[in-house]
């Protein structure tokens, strides 16, 4: 079948200008930059999201039965001192104990639109030894801001626990993995991450709260390029123009913007296992605007999700794209509209947690939610907590289950 997502595709506004959200010189680097990552997108856009989103919901169900085998009391028992890897991403790997010795392995795990995010999987392991974010224009070496900004793919971790208040944003570039696990990695106090005109990132295990705007400046934003940024929004993770992006096992809470937004073209992207909390307006805002139908290229997953406390409204809010959203716990929820959905998108829910009123909301063609009939398939939630028990940050010990 053919999704309607695709149709609509095709009819791609010429309107955007070739501006783009804090860049301040929209020079030839950046235009550059720009035209690849569009033609990256579109190589990594799915022409039939729909069958994609078919097999996800097989795992999940797959998931569903083994936890409804086990019973609940067997389901207890396996709390105390098993490893509890209740949805088919983890399991993929946070029963290994050897996981601090081959992190590369996770490059393997993400399910749904974002599953070719590889990350920095090719590339050698940067530790972060310094938590200070002194200079934006020549960071210094062991800095997560010199690691990001490095043209090799890089997988990123941190040599201890630390609180990293960003002076400006972090601008990431492509083939890159920021893996906190195995120390308790926050991203506090300062600005926030920004993913633009980027390919193939992955961001794993980290804390990311109380992200206030940048003042804007001059930051590095490669190793051959500076650039001058106007003031920053304070999201906590900003995507834009990027494609093959895997959040997971993200903690995301009070950022000024929202917590996590894509807009411009950005495609291919899955947020799982992440913990989102106190935020009072659109927290996870998917589509730049009504007028830009660039985003109809917009493909998003958000599985194993929890909508933690003081969360208001649109989680997510998909404006023209296709959003797969699969097993989110809005157990805490007090919003009026937990998800939104402007611009005719294609919105699948399925086996969506529906306590509290807060239903699933699907929307697209007749057949498609005929096809997806995600009320009928809830299980009075229990079975979305169990998936989503572990979602967050992990604090996950070398040697150890995680
Ligand atoms: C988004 O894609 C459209 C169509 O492919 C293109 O015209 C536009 O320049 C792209 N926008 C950005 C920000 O790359
Ligand atoms: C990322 O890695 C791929 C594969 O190694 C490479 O083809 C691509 O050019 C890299 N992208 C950037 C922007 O460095």
């Amino acid at each position: 079948m053919e999704s309607s997502s695709t149709v609509r595709f095709v009819f791609f506004s010429s309107l955007f200008l070739a501006s783009a959200a804090h860049i301040a010189d929209f020079d030839s680097y950046w235009q550059k930059r720009a035209d690849e990552a569009t033609n990256q997108a579109r190589r990594s856009y799915d022409p039939d999201p729909v069958s994609l989103t078919r097999q996800f919901n097989h795992q999940v169900d797959l998931a569903k039965q083994k936890q409804k085998g086990r019973g609940l009391r067997g389901a207890n028992r396996m709390l105390v001192g098993l490893c509890q890897a209740t949805n088919p991403i983890d399991r993929c790997w946070r029963c290994r104990s050897n996981w601090a010795d081959r992190r590369r392995q996770l490059a393997e795990c993400a399910q749904g639109f974002g599953r070719r995010a590889g990350g920095g999987k090719a590339g050698e392991l940067y530790v972060v030894t310094d938590a200070s974010d002194s200079d934006v224009v020549d960071p210094k070496p062991g800095t997560l801001r010199f690691g990001v900004v490095q043209d090799r793919p890089l997988w990123i971790v941190f040599a201890r626990d630390m609180v990293i208040r960003l002076a400006e944003e972090l601008i990431v570039t492509s083939n890159k993995t920021i893996d906190g696990r195995g120390a308790d990695v926050r991203i506090a106090g300062g600005a926030g991450l920004t993913l633009q005109f980027v390919h193939n990132v992955i961001l794993h295990g980290l804390r990311i709260h109380d992200i206030k705007a940048g003042n804007g400046g001059m930051v590095r934003v490669s190793e051959s390029h500076v650039g001058r940024r106007t003031r920053s929004d304070g999201d906590g993770i900003s995507i834009s123009g990027s494609s093959d992006i895997w959040i997971d096992h993200v903690s995301v809470a009070n950022c000024m913007d929202g917590l996590i937004d894509a807009e411009q073209n950005s495609t291919a992207i899955t947020v799982s296992n992440c913990h989102l909390t106190q935020h009072n307006d659109d927290a996870m805002p998917f589509g730049e605007s009504e007028s830009y139908s660039g985003d109809a290229i917009t493909q998003i997953t958000l599985a194993f999700n929890h909508f933690g406390a003081g969360l208001v409204r649109r989680l997510p809010r998909c404006r023209w794209g296709f959003c797969h959203i699969v097993s989110n716990d809005y157990a805490h929820r007090t919003m009026e509209d937990a998800v939104g959905g402007r611009k005719n998108p294609t919105i699948l829910g399925y086996a969506t947690e529906s306590e509290n009123g807060a239903s699933s909301v699907e929307s697209g063609s007749p057949e498609l939610k005929q096809e997806f009939p995600s009320k009928e398939n809830e299980l009075i939630g229990s079975y979305v907590s169990r998936l989503t028990r572990f979602a967050g940050a992990l604090d996950c010990v070398a040697d150890q289950q995680c």
